[in-house]
């Protein structure tokens, strides 16, 4: 049988929610990754060092016993971004060791944003202070005007808001999250090695007919939305092309299916059941397989200026089918691909 070993990936871009549905989802990351950049959105937003911590040590006391056990889940904690954030909390943040980064939603841009930035201004201090702590700025990438077109969003962000952020502040250290365009993928590519970009599968394995597939499609509807095949093929090629400005991180996002499943459904698709997977589908239909290390294993680590990975993960070239659905708290959630058959499957 077909097998590929891999130094323990990280998931450089994971919402695990928090209260009994939290469980449910966190084993399913804890499986395949050593680490994870748990990002901040929770009903009411982690805008503290206090508040990562006290979040941290949920997540750990939720590990399944094996793995807390062994500390082979290591969840590395993020700030959101607010207005009222003072800079003493950057250098807080930074001081705890527990906190890698800060996270920047557009207010208004996706779920749970409504205490985010309204205009870049108004934190230009904070993004001063965490470029001198060499604390990494994690930004969605879209802006929230609703004349701006969904599928143009984020071009305009990169024009609008991220090129003068960079030109002004050049030292602070960038993540652009969920990189969805070509526009996107050719300015990490040309940007200074301060900025890098995390991609999802969503994002390589599907483009936006998947929305409407014979149907209204919620389990596809995701933001960034998915995009046109010109701008997912530019992704897979950014993703499998070695470069180390760009690596993994899944946005896997779960929502109750009856949130998704409704006339104003959620933005978010639950792929941390089967995530490594299908990254390897990817890369192996690219005859890249030989990239995915360094996309999954490495790249994120060394610009997160975090060590190596010990352990390792086995995949066989196995077929088994998704399920249908799986346990969220007292709901389900559908997991991305569900019902469908999976290349791969990890030991
Ligand atoms: C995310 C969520 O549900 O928290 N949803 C999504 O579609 N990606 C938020 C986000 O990262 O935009
Ligand atoms: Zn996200």
């Amino acid at each position: 049988m077909e097998t590929l070993t891999l130094t323990k990936p990280d998931d450089m871009h994971l919402h695990l929610r928090e209260g009994d549905v939290m469980r449910d989802v966190l084993a399913d990351s804890a499986r395949q990754f050593a680490r994870a950049i748990i990002m901040p959105n929770l009903n009411s937003p982690v805008v503290s060092t206090g508040q990562a911590l006290a979040y941290r040590q949920s997540i750990i006391e939720n590990l399944p016993e094996d793995i807390r056990a062994s500390g082979a889940f290591e969840p590395l904690m993020t700030l959101y971004l607010t207005e009222k954030m003072t800079r003493d909390e950057i250098i807080k943040a930074k001081e705890s060791a527990f906190v890698h980064a800060v996270k920047y939603y557009p207010a208004g841009a996706t779920t749970n944003s409504d205490s985010g930035v309204t205009a870049i201004e108004n934190v230009y201090p904070l993004l001063e202070a965490m470029a001198e702590q060499n604390l990494p700025l994690l930004v969605h990438g879209e802006v929230t005007d609703a004349d701006v077109d969904i599928f143009d969003r984020e071009a305009i962000f990169i024009e609008k808001i991220l090129s003068p952020l960079m030109d002004n502040i050049p030292d602070l250290r960038i993540v652009f999250e969920h990189v969805t365009t070509k526009d996107a993928v050719d300015f990490v590519k040309q940007g200074s090695e301060k900025l890098a970009a995390t991609i999802t599968p969503q994002h390589l394995l599907l483009n936006r007919n998947a929305l409407f597939a014979g149907g209204l499609r919620p389990h596809h509807y995701c933001l960034p939305v998915l995009k046109a095949e010109e701008h997912r093929r530019a992704v897979v090629d950014a993703a499998t092309s070695g470069n180390p400005k760009f690596f993994l991180g899944t946005d896997s996002a779960p929502h109750a299916r009856a949130a998704k499943e409704s006339a104003c459904g959620c933005a978010g698709i639950y792929s941390a059941h089967n995530a490594i997977e299908l990254y390897v589908e990817v890369f192996e239909e690219k005859d890249c397989l030989d990239k995915l290390e360094g996309f999954a294993s490495r790249y994120g680590a060394k610009f997160y200026g975090l060590p190596g990975n010990e352990g390792s993960i086995t995949l066989e070239k196995n077929q088994w089918q998704i399920p249908d659905s799986l346990p969220f708290g007292e709901s389900e959630i559908i997991p991305f691909r569900a019902g469908e058959t999976c290349q791969w499957k990890m030991r």
